[in-house]
């Protein structure tokens, strides 16, 4: 049976693998091990009872709307609410300019859908987000990498790979997943720029940008470009397709979040999206709306950012007294995640088998990166959102033990039961 389905998948289909990730928080859920795994939020500051209230009053209000098939763009209140809040940031958008989607993984899949021929090779960060890669490999994408450093993508490289005629360019300035670093000012300057040079459009995806917990706010990506091109012809959205979700405010489980683009660009997408599942849960957008209205969003922001910034300082801590002093990692400003880099020679796959012999777990460099390569063999991606702060102590004492067996020999005893 199923080798008559398989001869007939559609050659999209080849390239395509389960994200490490998700594969990955099958064995994580086993409650023995402490996972730095998925980038997933701290479910104790869920807003459970807010949502609990949001759900009665939308459907004792507008149960009947609230029901019903909706408009492909979305909510409209919603929509207003996101084009208001996002202009506290310099964001200049009317609610024309804003599509909701399901999840930013839906925005990614359906820029995908808009933009890549099979072929195209897109311009994206090495190391990059791993779901990105999974949505445009289905249209057959073809990749440019350019590196990160601490402060983001090096700009400097990417005049050299913007000559080779990428479609556009995916970047995460914010908190980057998986690396957690920001995109300077300066570079950010730079990359407008270049963008405006060679007339290549970027995709700015930003899940994180509202969740610093030190240092000053950068302007987006997309501000920057209608400054910069407000300059020569007065367009207010033009080179810059910005992306957002409520996934990491609110609630991942709500699948909420939206696209900013121009007009013309949002009528094509919702044409597409109409396709892919007509619009996002008309019920989910109305509870949202509710739940976030009056100032709530806000306050609970302030709590998120509070819980952690305590979390990843509990882990920069204990990173400092655990790990021995040849690995490095990074100093994230806001996020979910930090990157780890393991001396010349690790192999963060092996590690990862040997960190879960003492039930901690964490994601491999590798999955990171567009070019299949072990070039992230000496790294590892570590979420410090999800567990408590004595949790995160214990977890990466364990971790240590594994990372300096893989160092230094495996003369070390594993102390799992201990
Ligand atoms: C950079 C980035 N983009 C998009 C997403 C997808 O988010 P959503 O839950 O809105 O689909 C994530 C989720 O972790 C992410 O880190």
């Amino acid at each position: 049976m199923s080798t008559l389905w398989k001869s007939r998948y559609a050659q999209r289909t080849l390239g395509v693998k389960s994200s490490a990730i998700r594969e990955l928080l099958k064995v994580t859920q086993r409650p023995e091990i402490i996972s730095f795994g998925g980038g997933l939020p701290a479910p104790d500051v869920f807003p459970v009872e807010r949502f609990e209230q949001a759900c009665h009053k939308v459907l004792a209000d507008h149960g009947a709307m609230a029901l019903q098939y909706g408009t492909t763009e979305g909510y409209q209140p919603l929509r207003e609410m996101i084009a208001e809040n996002m202009a506290r940031y310099g964001i200049v958008a009317s609610a024309d300019n804003v599509l909701i989607t399901s999840g930013s993984q839906q925005a990614l899949d359906l820029i995908g859908k808009l933009l890549i021929n099979r072929g195209d090779r897109i311009l994206v960060e090495a190391p990059t987000y791993l779901g990105a890669l999974q949505a445009f490999n289905v249209y057959g994408a073809q990749y440019v990498s350019v590196p990160v450093d601490n402060d983001g993508l090096i700009s400097d490289r990417v005049d050299e790979s913007l000559r080779s005629g990428p479609k556009f360019m995916y970047v995460l300035p914010n908190f980057q997943n998986p690396s957690g670093v920001t995109l300077s000012e300066g570079r950010r300057h730079q990359l407008i720029l270049l963008a405006d040079k060679y007339g290549i459009p970027i995709v700015e995806d930003d899940p994180y940008g509202q969740l610093r917990y030190e240092g000053e706010h950068i302007a987006p990506l997309v501000v920057l470009d209608r400054e910069n091109l407000q300059r020569d012809n007065g367009f207010t959205l033009g080179n810059v397709i910005y992306l957002s979700t409520f996934s990491k405010t609110l609630a991942p489980g709500s699948r909420l979040a939206w696209m900013v683009a121009p007009e013309d660009v949002i009528a094509k997408l919702v044409q597409l999206k109409q396709a892919a599942d007509l619009h996002t849960s008309t019920f989910n957008q109305y509870v949202a709306y509710e739940v976030a209205r009056d100032g709530f969003l806000d306050q609970h922001v302030r709590l998120i950012r509070r819980v952690y910034r305590e979390r990843r300082d509990a882990m920069l801590e204990s990173l400092k007294d655990f790990f021995p002093q040849e690995v490095t990692w990074t100093h994230p400003q806001g996020g979910l995640f930090l990157w780890v880099t393991l001396p010349d020679g690790t192999d963060s796959e092996a590690l990862f088998h040997s960190a879960l012999a003492e039930n901690v777990a964490f994601v491999a460099g590798d999955c990171f990166y567009a070019n299949n390569g072990h070039e992230g063999s000496r790294h590892m991606r570590l979420n410090f959102s999800h567990s408590r702060p004595e949790l995160i102590r214990e977890g990466i004492r364990r971790l240590s033990l594994a990372v300096k067996r893989q160092i230094h020999g495996s003369h070390l005893p594993s102390t799992v039961g201990d």
